[in-house]
């Protein structure tokens, strides 16, 4: 039997990363290789022509599973029905900015988005914030979207995870796969923390813990987890513009996960709504270690947190606290 239909947005439409975004989407990477779709593209009005020639271009892939295109500049009709959401559309940061310094540029945009999502989405949507900051962005479009379980909210901290297992791979010269296990802790921004403990490298046909490697100690507890937090502004840095392949390549892999299911004990890290866990402060979008079944994420429990682990999930949680309240200032005006 063919599967039912589904309907995608994809908000920032027109922008760099939704440009990398679209094919994977529409050619079945993420939803699986026999979901049908529509995708609507979502963008600003002065941006329309633009997305008129993404439009084409989508046309012209010729991709079977892909039904039709509904590009818009009106929320209304971008989150009409929608089933999994994309918020990708925000500014991005330049050289020397902290991703925090988005947050009265961007939150607004949020409250918006959460504002359609509620009155125009399904009730089940899966709703992917991508756009800067991140995790408060997303905090602040699921309070807007009171209709929709805070649970269906989640932000991005794939490309952290992604980055993290890279320069474990390459550290340990095993291949992507052969790293399982590394978490993010806390916010999508310099104060994460990528957290190698429980981390386990397949090599030469066995298994060991990266935590175990004496020789590696010093790296994984400091450029190791440097790396991780400042990767963004060194891609800036060097680009003079943000990520957008690799930030579109994780958010394939987040929403994947998160409406096929992870694998056995194979965690994932995604910033969802917190219950506290782990000691961090309820009520924020904390990245924490997931497992996903039936589409629904719960936070992997039981991890043993050193002093280190402890005193680093504080700082983030704390910067996660303030921003919250900027947020609800900001659209308070
Ligand atoms: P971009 O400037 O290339 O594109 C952004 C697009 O969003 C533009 O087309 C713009 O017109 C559109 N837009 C602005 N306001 C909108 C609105 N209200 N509704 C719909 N569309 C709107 O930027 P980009 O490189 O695609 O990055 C987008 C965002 O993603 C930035 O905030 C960036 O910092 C963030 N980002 C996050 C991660 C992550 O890991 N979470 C990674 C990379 C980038
Ligand atoms: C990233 O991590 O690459 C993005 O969040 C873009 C940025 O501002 O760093």
């Amino acid at each position: 039997m063919p599967l039912e239909p589904i309907r995608v947005v994809v908000t920032g439409a027109a922008g760099q990363i939704a440009y990398s975004l679209l094919y994977q989407l529409a050619k079945g990477d993420v939803f699986g290789p026999d979901q049908p779709l529509y995708l609507h593209l979502l963008d600003i009005p002065v941006m329309m022509g633009v997305l008129e020639g993404v439009v084409m271009e989508l046309m012209d892939c010729a991709l079977p599973l892909l039904l039709g295109v509904v590009p818009t500049a009106d929320p209304a009709e971008g989150f009409k029905d929608i089933d999994a959401a994309f918020l990708v559309g925000a500014m991005p940061r330049k050289e020397g900015m902290e991703r925090k310094d988005l947050l009265a540029a961007n939150v607004k945009i949020f409250k918006v988005q959460g504002q359609a999502l509620d009155q125009h989405a399904k009730k089940t949507v899966k709703v992917l914030v991508v756009g800067n900051p991140a995790n408060t962005n997303a905090l602040i479009c699921s309070k807007y979207a009171p209709s929709i379980p805070r649970e269906n909210f989640s932000a991005m901290t794939r490309l952290d995870q992604n980055r993290a297992q890279a320069q474990l791979a390459a550290r340990f010269g095993v291949g992507i796969d052969n790293v399982r296990n590394v978490i993010i802790w806390g916010n999508h921004s310099s104060t994460q923390y990528p957290d190698a403990r429980f981390a386990v490298v397949t090599k030469d046909g066995g298994e060991s813990r990266v935590a175990d490697s004496a020789a590696d100690a010093a790296w994984l507890q400091d450029q190791f987890i440097s790396t991780v937090q400042k990767r963004g502004a060194a891609v800036i840095a060097a680009r003079k513009m943000s990520s957008a392949m690799s930030a579109a390549k994780a958010a394939c892999d987040h929403m994947r996960d998160w409406w096929l299911g992870t694998t056995g004990d194979k965690y994932v890290s995604m910033g969802v709504i917190s219950d506290g866990s782990y000691n961090t402060p309820k009520d924020i979008i904390f990245s924490f270690p997931v497992l996903v079944k039936d589409k629904q994420w719960t936070i992997v429990q039981g991890l043993e947190l050193d002093a280190f682990s402890v005193q680093k999930l504080q700082q983030t949680g704390q910067e996660l606290n303030e921003e919250k309240e900027e947020a609800l200032a900001v659209c308070q005006d």
